[in-house]
């Protein structure tokens, strides 16, 4: 049997995104809603499985609180892959996780494997929209539709749909930031640390676009 090929990955991302969530997920498949902010930085060790070969992932969950930006690089340097993380709920968390792609494309290995993950899906499933088809850009436009509807004019509200509960906490529609993601050469998800939905793939896919040695 061969010995796993060890891969050093760093996980980057505004504070309160799901870093540490998302890295207990997929380390312990385990979740806690009351998590304390990651002080410096943790370390943690997986394994991942693929068809052909076994990586170990040595992770660096990185702190998000801006008094701690300036020790990223010590975690990024010579890094192979890097998650950056944000929160779909929150537009200016995918503001942050641009800085970062930025940031490691200037100075981290030329060779980094980024993906772009869009966590807290669970906040934006209401439990009827959970594993109905996907609402796009039809849910965004009925939000701006109520948002420039004048009241008192007619008298019949239409009913909202169950869905648009959850997808009205969305902030950050999928379809843009893949497209950023694409444009960027990333690879893109969006996950839920809570019911772990997306969570292993995403180390899946960076472990099949690590070059074997
Ligand atoms: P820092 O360590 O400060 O950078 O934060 P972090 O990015 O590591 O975030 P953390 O994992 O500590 O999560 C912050 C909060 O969001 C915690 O209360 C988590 O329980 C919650 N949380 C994380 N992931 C999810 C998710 O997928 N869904 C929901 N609903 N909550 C989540
Ligand atoms: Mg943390």
């Amino acid at each position: 049997v061969d010995k796993p090929v060890q891969v050093k990955l760093v996980l980057l991302g505004e504070a309160a995104v799901g870093k540490s969530s998302v890295v207990m997920r997929f380390v312990q498949n385990d979740f806690s809603e009351n998590k304390e902010p990651t002080i410096g930085a943790a370390f943690l060790t997986q394994k991942c499985r693929l068809e052909d070969r076994v990586l170990r992932y040595e992770i660096w969950d990185t702190a998000g609180q801006e008094r701690f930006h300036s020790l990223a690089p010590m975690y990024y340097r010579n890094a192979q892959a890097a998650v950056v993380v944000y929160d779909i709920t929150k537009a200016s968390s995918l503001e942050k996780a641009k800085s970062w792609v930025k940031e490691l494309q200037r100075q981290a290995n030329p060779n980094i494997v980024i993906a772009l993950v869009g966590n807290k899906l669970d906040l934006v499933q209401s439990p009827a929209a959970a594993g109905a088809a996907p609402a796009g850009e039809e849910a965004e436009d009925e939000e701006a539709d109520d948002a420039t509807a004048t009241p008192g004019e007619g008298g019949e509200q239409p009913l909202p749909e169950p869905e648009q509960e959850g997808e009205s906490l969305r902030q950050v529609p999928k379809d843009e930031a893949a497209a950023y993601a694409q444009e960027a050469g990333l690879l893109f998800a969006e996950t839920s640390a809570k019911t772990g939905e997306g969570v292993v793939e995403v180390f899946t896919e960076i472990a099949k676009k690590i070059p074997i040695e």
